[in-house]
């Protein structure tokens, strides 16, 4: 059940796209330098997203495109990143990438950093002398959490390192600086042979994974930490959120001791890379059946079937990038519509992006 060999472990990266986007023009892979006195290296300062692009039946199509960038443009505004760029110009920017790389499916990295500016080089900590720098990659990677674990389930532990307190770091922005918690979160679970580690606030309530947030199934009912317990305000979180209404699950936001865990009926990661992966194991107690569990499966199916365009989403969750070229519009799960309405929804989607970032979901 349990193995070692996970220091060794990487997610498959079974292809890269040559290209990467920088300010509008794209270079190639080789191109993409930055100076190793860019204030980002050693300071930290970069905030990002992971976006991914599923293959289906209408060609590649990239998943809440909208709300990812809305995200990146909160996260660069809690940093004080001052720029004009805009949420519509990075997604037309990855629509653009995708086109581009002809892959049916991939990750795709947005980043925005500090760099240097050569000419006129800053080293302190302030971050305003030195420039911003953005760019955009992609590849094809595999399950983030190992392909057996969709329908396995993954042994985790509770990490001895609480997540950040909200005012230390915010962790509603995803800033490159958090991910070393998040490493060493899963340095500790992996040298202790397992896939994942579950911080606690600082509280000591239960927050996140390294890099997922987590749900609990427990009397047909399904539980996720509010925002409030240092979470990042997690995009297939919200989804998962939105499919249990649309399937009448009841699903609550609360605090959860961490030994609601161990007896919980099910629970489950979600995030863009993790997707949905099922948890068979918490430091070693069963959870569960100790295999993926009723309620798990189907939101899993759900989520799936509706990434690949085979079910409705709850809302305009795809962005088919040959459409999109074609027609111009942002979103192609409906026919062409008049631009009013186009402009109308646009606003909607983008109000509810802000709302799944801000907001607690109830
Ligand atoms: C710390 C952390 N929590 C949660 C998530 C899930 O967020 P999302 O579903 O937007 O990918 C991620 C993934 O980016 C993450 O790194």
């Amino acid at each position: 059940m349990f193995n070692d060999d996970g220091p060794k472990k990487d997610v498959k990266t079974a292809r890269i796209v040559p290209e990467i986007w920088h300010n509008g023009q794209f270079i190639g892979w080789d191109d993409a330098r930055v100076h190793v006195m860019s204030h980002v290296l050693h300071y930290g300062s970069s905030v990002f997203e992971g976006i991914r692009c599923y293959s289906t039946k209408r060609g590649p199509a990239v998943f809440r495109l909208r709300e990812h960038m809305q995200r990146l443009v909160n996260s660069s505004k809690i940093y004080r990143m001052d720029h004009e760029w805009s949420v519509d110009e990075l997604c037309e920017a990855v629509v653009g990438l995708v086109a581009r790389s002809g892959f049916e499916q991939c990750y795709v990295r947005p980043i925005i950093f500090r760099s240097l500016d050569e000419e006129h080089p800053a080293f302190g900590v302030n971050p305003f002398p030195n420039p911003l720098s953005r760019y955009i990659g992609a590849w094809d990677w595999g399950k983030y959490l190992g392909e057996e674990a969709i329908e396995q389930g993954v042994d985790v532990c509770v990490s001895s390192w609480n997540r950040l307190s909200p005012n230390s770091m915010p962790v509603m922005a995803k800033s490159g600086a958090n991910y070393m918690n998040s490493q060493l979160i899963k340095m500790e679970a992996i040298k202790n042979g397992y896939a994942e580690g579950i911080a606690l606030d600082d509280r000591g309530f239960v927050s996140e994974g390294s890099g997922e947030n987590i749900f609990l199934v427990s009397n047909g009912k399904v539980i996720t930490p509010p925002l409030s317990s240092s979470i990042l305000p997690g995009i297939t979180r919200d989804s998962v959120i939105q499919i249990c209404r649309e399937l009448e699950i009841p699903v609550v936001e609360s605090g959860l001791q961490r030994a609601a865990l161990y007896i919980a009926d099910e629970l489950f990661f979600t995030g863009t890379a993790a997707e949905v992966t099922p948890i068979r194991s918490v430091d070693k107690i069963k959870i569960g059946e100790g295999r993926r569990g009723p309620i798990t499966t189907q939101l899993q199916k759900a989520y799936f079937e509706v990434t690949k365009a085979e079910r409705p989403a709850p809302g305009p969750w795809l962005t088919f990038v040959n459409e999109h070229k074609a027609a111009g519009e942002s979103n192609g799960h409906r026919p062409a519509r008049q631009p009013e309405v186009a402009a109308a929804e646009q606003l909607e989607s983008s109000r509810q992006a802000n709302a799944a970032a801000v907001l607690p979901a109830d």
